[in-house]
């Protein structure tokens, strides 16, 4: 396997693999046990949003360390391509279950194989993870079930008056641009200030205006992030609609309490959350995806992840005299009409862990 090194129309840099396959599967029963292993692996891997092909972690030794930094390009910052990639995805099946068009504009600004992927020949993306295989098409399957999820929730939190949003991790997400936000609605995104600067830049230069009064936070969100969030405006005192989607993962379970203690603590009466959360994967299955080849398998993914037991949000927010409901992944994904690959599944592996939780302040 090589890569090789493109440049996309915005001037981001993406590395683009050659030689990854999915397509036939290797003649000896031993050799498909692996490469289902890491085809399952990737799948979970890449649930949350990662597995990109061209991500760099930029960590000591190759792992996470409390202080790395990323951007579009790299390490945690790529998995926010990878999930707007399945988005662009799942715009284009039958019947689409959620519909992000700016996700083609992103695509097409980093280039070369994001750019194919939506506008190249089958034969250019047959390879792609998300294209050809059974993982890609169920992830595609749950980024746009969650994509309805979460805009459903921000939606009714809108008509029920609330007009303070704030966007927990935003990555690529184009809500602010794209929902039917009633006046007076004003969006804060939070994310690390290269991944901000990639969205504004791309978006500005297409022309595209976000429908409600957008505000951008460039924070580290294992941090202080509530003064910056004050500091640009946010008024503690009025009822927020909270949304924390594809982000637990990459922190630490101790990082993720003090997420949901500041939650609480900013929260007027009234106020709300939705969160996606994932069980850690059992720990041979983490293993082998973390020994196993950084793209194919998902290892690179792997070391972007804490996968620890960590706070379950169904229980942790009702302990703080919140209210809460848990829907898992796979009963909504039948809800919408995209069910779960039946059992044994290589996709199956990831969606059982995965669940999507609404909590609501007293
Ligand atoms: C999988 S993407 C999800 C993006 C977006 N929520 C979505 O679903 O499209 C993960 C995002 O989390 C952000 N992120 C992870 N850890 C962070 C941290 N400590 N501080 C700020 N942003 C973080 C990354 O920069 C990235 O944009």
């Amino acid at each position: 396997m090589h890569s090789s090194d493109r440049q996309g129309s915005c001037g981001f840099r993406s590395r683009q693999h050659t030689g990854v396959t999915h397509r036939s599967p290797p003649p000896d029963p031993m050799a498909e046990s692996v490469r289902r292993r890491r085809i399952r692996g990737g799948f979970a891997a890449a649930t949350l949003g990662g597995c990109h092909e061209g991500a760099k972690v930029v960590s000591v030794g190759g792992m996470r360390t409390d202080s790395d930094n990323w951007d579009i390009n790299s390490g945690v910052g790529s998995t926010a391509l990878f999930v707007a990639a399945a988005r662009a995805l799942a715009a284009r099946q039958p019947e689409p279950v959620a519909v992000d068009p700016l996700a083609d504009v992103f695509l097409r600004a980093v280039g070369g194989e994001w750019a194919e992927l939506i506008d190249g020949a089958p034969e250019q993306t047959s390879e792609h993870p998300l294209r050809g295989s059974e993982f890609g098409r169920n992830f595609t399957d749950y980024q746009g079930a969650r994509t309805k999820y979460f805009d459903d929730y921000l939606l009714a939190a809108c008509a029920d008056g609330i007009r303070q949003v704030v966007i927990l991790a935003a990555g690529l997400d184009s809500r602010a641009y794209r929902l039917p936000w009633p006046d007076g609605v004003v969006v804060y995104e939070l994310d690390r200030a290269e991944v901000l600067d990639f969205k504004r830049e791309v978006l500005d230069a297409a022309g595209h205006k976000p429908r409600a009064d957008r505000v951008e936070v460039a924070v580290d969100l294992r941090g202080d992030w509530l003064s910056a969030l004050r500091h640009n405006g946010f008024d503690a005192e009025r009822p927020t609609a909270w949304l924390v989607e594809g982000l637990l993962i990459y922190v630490t379970p101790a990082a993720q309490d003090q997420l949901f203690e500041t939650i609480v603590a900013a929260s007027a009466p009234g106020s709300r959350a939705a969160i996606e959360q994932m069980e850690p994967l059992p720990d041979d299955a983490y293993a082998t995806m973390r020994d196993a080849d950084p793209v194919e398998g998902g290892g690179e993914w792997a070391s972007l992840i804490y996968n620890e037991p960590r706070s379950d949000a169904a229980q942790w927010f009702p302990a703080h005299g919140w209210t809460a409901t848990r829907t898992e992944v796979v009963d909504y994904l039948r809800a919408v009409g995209r069910p779960e690959a039946a059992e044994p599944s290589e996709a199956g592996f990831g969606t059982s862990l995965l669940n999507l939780v609404t909590v609501i302040a007293p």
